[in-house]
């Protein structure tokens, strides 16, 4: 009979199809704010996939978003550090004072390591959260 791939054929096939798709769909997301129908073509043409292919993979994954968010976002570092100064204990108070407003978005690391829990708003760092300081950093975004 036909022999069997390896499972490392399996996942070499599919590394080579999809190949620089995610970091690029990552950059356009970061620089757009965005990634819709026409962007997807657009992206499918330059790497040589079909638009389904992309289109798989964008609606796949949370982060990326088929129309600009007009919601202020707010980041949140929820990465090892921030983690071991209590940001998860926060994340209730933070939820609720973004409510349906402001979107929140963890990120994993804000450079701040040491003066965590960090989040930041814009080009704003705020550090050494407590559940009071990221309610109002919320809240004035
Ligand atoms: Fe949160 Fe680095 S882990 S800023």
């Amino acid at each position: 009979g036909q022999q069997l791939k390896s499972i490392a054929d399996i996942v070499a096939l599919h590394i080579r199809k999809l190949g620089p798709l995610l970091p690029v769909l990552h950059d356009v997301q970061a620089e757009f704010g965005f990634i819709d129908a026409a962007k997807e073509s657009e992206i499918a043409q330059v790497l040589n996939l079909s638009r389904a292919e992309v289109h798989g993979v964008v609606s796949f994954y949370h982060d990326f978003l088929s129309a600009p968010d007009p919601r202020p976002e707010v980041q949140i570092c929820r990465a090892e550090a921030c983690k071991a100064r209590g940001v998860e204990g926060l994340m209730a108070a933070g939820e609720a004072a973004a409510g349906k407003r402001v979107r929140l978005k963890t990120v994993y690391c804000l450079g701040l390591c040491s003066a965590g829990p960090v989040a930041r708003v814009g080009n704003q760092l705020h550090i050494r959260l407590d559940a009071d300081r990221l309610t109002q950093v919320i809240e004035q975004s």
